[in-house]
This record gives C-alpha cells, structure tokens and sequence, in this order.
C-alpha cells in the first residue's frame, strides 16, 4: 500500500507513510515555460499505484495545487482502471480494471475560507473544489478544515481529522501553558480540545475583523496574571488576531505567550511580526513554513484509516 505526493506536501507526506507504514513515492511534477502543470507517474512507482488501497497527499494551496492534485488524481484514476493507452505505444496499453481504493489526503485546503455565499453572486469556493475532486477519487481526508459543515454530504466518504492531540502533546512538552485561549469563537472547539488534554485553563476572545489586516477583540477580563499562555487557532496568516489577542494577554499581566496553530500560511512577514508579540510560534507542516514542529502525520493516518474502513478495504 503506497502514500504518494506531488510538489507540495513531500515532508507530510512520508510522515504519514511513516505512521502508516507504508511506502512513499513522489510523483513527478513539473512546470512548462508557460507555467502550466505536468505530472507523471513514474514507472517504477506504478505497481504500487495499482496495490489498494493509494493515499494522495496534496493541497489545494496555492491555487496551482489544485491543478496539480486534480492532475495527479486523474492520472492514478487512469492507471487503476488499466488505462495505459499511450501516443508512443510504450509498456502495455491495458491492464485489468482495479475497484475502489484512492484516497485524497488534503494537508491544507485552499479555499475554505470561502465557505458560505456571503453576498448574492459569490462562489462558495469550498464547496465547489471540494465537489470536483470528490468525482476523481473514492474517499477524502481534510485535516483541520476551517469549519466542516459546507463539506457535509460529499459524494464520497470524508474524514475531518484534527492534529490537536499532536499540538496539545508539543506545548505540554515545550512550553507547558497554564492557560489557552482561543483568539475567536471559531476555534473555541479546537483550542478547548488542546487545554483539556493539557489539564489547564481556558478562555476565549470575541473578534470582528474589520478588514484582512484589522481585527478587533471584545474587552475582557483573562484570568492570565502571571501565567504562560498559548493562543490556539486553525491557521495563522496575516498574524493579525494572534497579535491582538497576544496584547490583551500582556495587558493583563500574561508572563508568557505562544501562538500555534495546525496551518501555517504567514504570508507578508507574518513571523517577524508576530515574534513582536510572542515568545514563540508552533505549527504543523500542513503548508511549508519556517517554525514546522508538529507532525500532521499521525492526525491523517487517523482520517485515512476511518476513510478506509468506510471504504471495506481493511
Ligand atoms: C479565522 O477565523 C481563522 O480561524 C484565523 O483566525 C484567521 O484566518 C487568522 O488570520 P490572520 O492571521 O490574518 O489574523
């Protein structure tokens, strides 16, 4: 049974396969002059393909990962179905067709942001790539998604897993809070998770964001005088509400504060930033980044087994 990727999630990948224990393969990708996307399976790697069950690990982010993954998924689709044919006729052309058994694995999905029509005439852009590759592949694995409900009643088996087991396990490791504060209402389910597995105290902040680079945060009092806190979210990009959040905490006497989160985006100088607020910055490398020191493997490995056992193909 073999865990594949493409260009952008190599390292997770191999995680996985570590956790799984199974092979890892990279498939070939490249970019023409024009920058569009080619990938290939390679030779070598197409027995393990045609092996039940494959996991493709791969990102819709940036927005040429969803070319990519797209790309990648058709060309296993094909290969399982012994479709071979080939313009020069190399190795056989057809090979017996295989049943179920391609699993989609996505680290960071692009998009799911965009998971309501906010205004008439918007995409709700997580739905719309979420559907088109649910029709390339048998089950899908999302870790740590935004928020879960606009990929209800996909048309095929889909795990949500999480990394906070991973990410409470580091902190307690590293850091050792003694208090956690979910930076919104949004992440009260995920940062709460975290603090109940540590065994300390949590709260959480209520945030308006005005605009991509300015948030807001209610008043409120934080029992945090003299501790050491950590603010845990989904993702972390422009930085903003971690820095917000990180100055109410030192307003109210907080001695230490660390930021982490499961996906790392930092666009625009997000760490130099937020290393003006915090002591420290923790993530998974479901995105490529510089402070990657929680694996998300484990936390796939759980969603691929749950595909996988919706799937029959234990
Ligand atoms: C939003 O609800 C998310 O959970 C994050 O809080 C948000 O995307 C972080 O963005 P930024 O780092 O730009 O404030």
């Amino acid at each position: 049974m073999v865990v594949v990727s493409g260009s952008n999630s190599t390292a997770l990948a191999q995680q996985l396969a570590d956790a799984l224990g199974w092979e890892h393969h990279r498939l070939e990708t490249r970019r023409f002059p024009d920058t569009e996307g080619y990938i290939r399976i390679p030779s070598e790697v197409t027995e393990g393909v045609r092996k039940e069950p494959v996991v493709l690990v791969s990102n819709t982010f940036p927005d040429s990962g969803i070319v990519e993954t797209m790309l990648m998924l058709s060309s296993i689709r094909d290969l399982r179905n012994g479709d071979l044919q080939n313009f020069r006729n190399i190795g056989p052309q057809t090979l017996p067709q295989l049943g179920k058994g391609v699993i989609l694995a996505i680290p960071y999905f692009g998009y799911s942001r965009q998971d309501k029509r906010f205004k008439p005439g918007e995409a709700i852009s997580a739905r719309a790539i979420a559907d088109m590759l649910a029709g390339l592949c048998d089950g899908m694995v999302f870790l740590d998604i935004h928020a879960s409900s606009v990929l209800e009643g996909l048309k095929v088996p889909t795990a949500f897993t999480s990394s906070m087991p991973e990410l409470a396990a580091h902190l307690q490791e590293n850091v050792g809070p003694d208090f956690i504060l979910s930076p919104d209402k949004g992440a009260i389910d995920r940062a709460s998770e975290v603090a109940q597995l540590i065994g300390c105290e949590f709260s959480y902040l209520e945030k308006t964001r005005i605009d991509a680079h300015t948030i807001v945060h209610k008043a409120k009092d934080l029992d945090v005088d003299g501790k050491r806190v950590a603010i845990v979210d989904d993702m972390i990009a422009t930085g903003g509400t971690i820095c917000r959040a990180a100055e109410a905490l030192r307003f109210q006497g907080a001695t230490e504060v660390h930021a982490a989160c499961s996906h790392g985006l930092f666009t625009g100088g997000a760490i130099a930033r937020l290393l003006r607020y915090v002591d420290g910055v923790h993530a998974t490398g479901s995105l490529a980044n510089a402070r990657d020191v929680i694996s998300g493997g484990p936390a796939l490995a759980r969603g691929v087994r749950q595909v996988m056992a919706e799937l029959d193909l234990e």
